[in-house]
């Protein structure tokens, strides 16, 4: 039986690619690290990661090492060996990188994910997530352990827009309490015709936190390697920071955890 500290998990999901997931997850940890906690950002977009890009790190071991380690010796196995650290001024967390080649993203299984996030839980104070935009066996599992869940959406396209109402909706047909799931707006002011009202009336919620559009932030943050939140101070830099403050007033201890009953069932959920 593993002792000591039981970290938050902190989801980023979104149902439409693009939507900003890899730059506020890496901002959340950024501004968690500068807050005094430690942390640990995981990338499980396995395929596709982007956190060692946009961070311009180059990982010697990965959640693929990690994957295979966990499965020849589970009772051994410490997540800790397979990390980064990202470091700059007061800001310092840890990274699991995505694998490199897509066949070790392909060959991991959820349960082995499962498996290396519980070990991070027992190590960090927060494990900050970066998903996926689908509705796969391994996030549904990053789903049913996080605390929060931040699901982000942007209103850009009524297709961007209804696949956020699917995922509304199936996310809360989950079962989980309402304030594990927190809605949250991306690139608000970006030009569209759309008005809010009406996408929260559809999505039957409000948004619980918006983020403007700030280019210049983000690419600046993303070819620097430096986390917006620590070098500029813009209005989405303030609104990352806010965000990761009312996450913190709240997240901890306070949203209760559903647990899944296994692999198998978090996909027979949909399907049964
Ligand atoms: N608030 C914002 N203002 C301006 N640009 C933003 C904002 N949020 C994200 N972006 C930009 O949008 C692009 C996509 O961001 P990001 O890679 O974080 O999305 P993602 O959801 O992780 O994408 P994927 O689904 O491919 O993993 C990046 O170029 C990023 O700089
Ligand atoms: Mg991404």
């Amino acid at each position: 039986m593993e002792e000591g500290r039981r970290g938050s998990i902190i989801d980023v999901f979104s149902t439409a690619s693009a939507v900003g997931k890899t730059l506020i997850g890496i901002n959340m940890a950024a501004e968690l690290s500068s807050q005094g906690y430690d942390v640990c950002l995981a990338d499980v977009d396995l395929q596709f990661g982007d956190i060692c890009n946009y961070l311009h790190l180059m990982p010697e071991r990965t959640i693929a090492d990690a994957a295979r380690a966990v499965k020849e010796a589970p009772e051994s196995f410490d997540a800790r060996e397979f990390l980064d650290v990202y470091r700059c001024d007061d800001i310092s967390f840890s990274v699991l990188a995505a694998p490199i080649r897509l066949d070790e993203a392909y060959n991991i299984e959820a349960t082995s994910v499962q498996n290396i996030l519980q070990n991070l839980q027992f190590n960090f104070d927060f494990v900050v997530v970066d998903t996926t935009s689908a509705f796969s066996e391994i996030n549904l599992m990053v789903m049913d352990m996080s605390t929060i869940i931040t699901f982000l959406g942007i209103v850009d396209f009524i297709p961007t827009i209804k696949n956020m109402k699917i995922g509304c909706d199936t996310i809360r047909g989950l079962g989980y309490e309402d304030s594990k799931i927190r809605l949250v707006l991306n690139r608000s002011n970006s030009q569209t015709k759309i008005e809010l009202g009406d996408v929260e009336k559809l999505l039957g919620d409000h948004f619980y936190h918006v983020l403007p559009n700030d280019f210049e932030a983000a690419r600046d943050s993303i070819m620097t390697g430096v986390p917006l939140v620590h070098t500029r101070n813009t209005a989405l830099a303030g609104a990352m920071r806010e965000l990761v403050a009312r996450y913190t007033n709240q997240a901890v201890e306070q949203v209760p955890e559903k647990r899944g009953g296994g692999v198998s069932s978090w996909l027979g959920r949909f399907f049964n």
